[in-house]
């Protein structure tokens, strides 16, 4: 399994070192939550890691189980893209959750995601990733990470939903297919060194299960707050693709629901509740 042992007859055994491996018993050792991350699945390779938490939602999984996987071959992003998902390179994982909340709240839990992530890594890692609306992880103009949220709900109850993550985090230049290495970063790439996964999973387990209930307790506002701090759009000029319209404007705010505000050049507020956030660089 990667584990270097050394023996020597007569005195005994000595561990020399831990494979870099999402084994759940090594994210599970001093793991600090309560309840998240509890159960926890890890796959060497699958297809997609939000399709096995599906799978094991369906069959009546409790609330924060997870399923992390070293490699992913259908791994996806949002509007059926494909996500790039090197063998232990980066944190791909799933987290099944049962909010008490209505269906129209549900999207929050990307919101919330996002912030979680982003407190985790700057807190580990001392870089400040900014979060670009609904889904994006951010950092110098490229894209870091991004979250994908499925939900199962009936009209007025939700049943469960996956947030699944994808964190890029020891990937060099070459492990990045040629189309994305323009846009597409990591945490290896903007610090320069090798970053334990084990240990930043653990952090992003703990900081998401904090948030998560704060956000059950006291509603989206401590959330708003905090993905505000951490947004890289607000204030800025933004081109927004949501339906079959394209808009310009300046993102302006998150309202209390997570929608996004944006000013458009007539001077118009619009309200979006899904899009595609580019932001616009003026020559
Ligand atoms: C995006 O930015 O488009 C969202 C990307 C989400 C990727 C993660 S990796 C773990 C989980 N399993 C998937 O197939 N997708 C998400």
């Amino acid at each position: 399994a990667g584990y270097e042992i050394e023996a020597q007859s007569r005195s005994g055994y000595r561990l020399r070192r831990i494979p870099d491996r999402l084994y759940p018993e090594e994210v599970k050792k001093n793991l600090k939550t309560s309840w998240l991350g509890h159960v926890l699945i890890y796959l060497e390779e699958t297809s997609s890691t939000n399709w096995i938490a599906r799978e094991l939602a369906e069959k009546g999984c409790s609330s924060g189980a997870v399923v992390v996987a070293e490699s992913q071959t259908q791994g996806r992003g949002r509007r059926g893209r494909f996500w790039h998902s090197p063998s232990g390179k980066g944190l791909w994982f799933s987290v099944v959750l049962r909010p008490q909340v209505e269906p129209f709240q549900a999207p929050q839990l990307t919101l919330l995601t996002g912030v979680a992530v982003a407190q985790a890594v700057k807190r580990f890692t001392g870089l400040p990733v900014g979060l670009k609306w609904p889904n994006d992880l951010w950092v110098g103009g490229k894209k870091l990470g991004g979250i994908l949220t499925e939900i199962k709900a009936e009209m007025d109850a939700v049943e469960y939903v996956v947030v699944g993550i994808g964190l890029n985090v020891n990937l060099e230049n070459s492990d990045f297919p040629e189309e994305l290495r323009g846009t597409a970063t990591s945490l290896l790439l903007s610090l320069n060194k090798k970053i334990p996964r084990v240990a930043l999973l653990q952090e992003i387990l703990r900081s998401l299960e904090k948030i998560y209930e704060l956000w059950q307790e006291e509603g989206f506002d401590p959330v708003r707050r905090a993905w505000k701090e951490a947004s890289c759009i607000l204030d800025r000029e933004v081109e927004i693709r949501s339906g079959d319209g394209v808009y310009r404007g300046i993102a302006l705010d998150i309202d209390g629901e997570g929608a996004l505000l944006v000013r458009t050049g007539e001077g118009e507020i619009r309200r979006f509740l899904s899009g595609e956030v580019s932001l616009r660089v003026r020559d």
